[in-house]
């Protein structure tokens, strides 16, 4: 049975740990939304073009392909930038190419077309509202800022990318800001998600009560 699964929230809520666990675990294709505005955001500040200016970023459009393939790696242009796109220089600058309508509408495309054929799971902050409004099953995963930030952090520190504590929060809270008050398809809570604070949750727990509401929606949808 084929299902589309959204989670939205913040940054660095966890999304994309749990979201590839359960597509392993359940055998559903994994698309992380918000690598695609990190790919394009990468790809800007390669051309030398201001991430702050909406037309020069717009206009590269024509000349940007992203792949995610199944083992995470990302590719723009064919070129393997998995590792750049988590470098601080990049999450400091994506809130912007991300609050770019044109920009969106381009990478909305392709992210549809891959639910479209597959069982997915999908993260990012405008599935549950935008991208996938129909979707099955809506979560929306928060949790408290200096958790976020801590998680991230320690992260970062696991793959060798640079960065301090105090740093990571700023970029943390920044983003929040400019993601849920941009015009188009702000980061917000669909009516109809479930919310899930997560901060006094470990990762299997939170995977384990996702995989309860899937399970719980797949059993409805097959009584139907
Ligand atoms: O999930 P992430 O931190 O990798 O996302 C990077 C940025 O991309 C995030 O700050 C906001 C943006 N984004 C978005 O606007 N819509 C999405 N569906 C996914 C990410």
């Amino acid at each position: 049975m084929k299902i589309s699964i959204a989670i939205d929230g913040p940054a660095a809520a966890g999304k994309s740990t749990v979201a590839k666990k359960i597509a392993q675990i359940k055998g559903y294709t994994y698309i992380d939304t918000g690598a695609m505005y990190r790919a394009f955001t990468w790809y800007c500040m390669e051309k030398g073009v201001d991430c702050q200016n909406e037309a020069a970023c717009c206009a590269l459009i024509p000349e940007v392909t992203i792949k995610l393939r199944p083992s995470g790696q990302v590719l723009c242009n064919d070129i393997d930038i998995t590792r750049e796109i988590r470098e601080p220089r990049v999450s400091g600058n994506v809130s912007y190419i991300a609050s770019y309508k044109d920009i969106r509408l381009f990478l909305v495309e392709q992210q549809r077309k891959m639910a479209a054929k597959h069982s997915v799971i999908m993260d990012g902050r405008d599935i549950g509202t935008y991208v996938l409004p129909n979707a099955e099953v809506k979560i929306f995963q928060i949790a408290s800022v200096r958790t976020r930030a801590i998680r991230r952090y320690d992260e970062n520190v696991e793959k060798g990318i640079p960065c301090t504590y105090e740093e990571i929060e700023e970029d943390v809270k920044k983003r929040d800001y400019i993601d849920s008050h941009r015009d188009f398809a702000p980061l917000r809570c669909a009516e109809d998600a479930i919310t899930l604070d997560t901060s006094d949750m470990t990762v299997d727990e939170v995977v384990n009560a996702i995989i309860e509401i899937i399970d719980k929606k797949l059993a409805e949808m097959e009584g139907k």
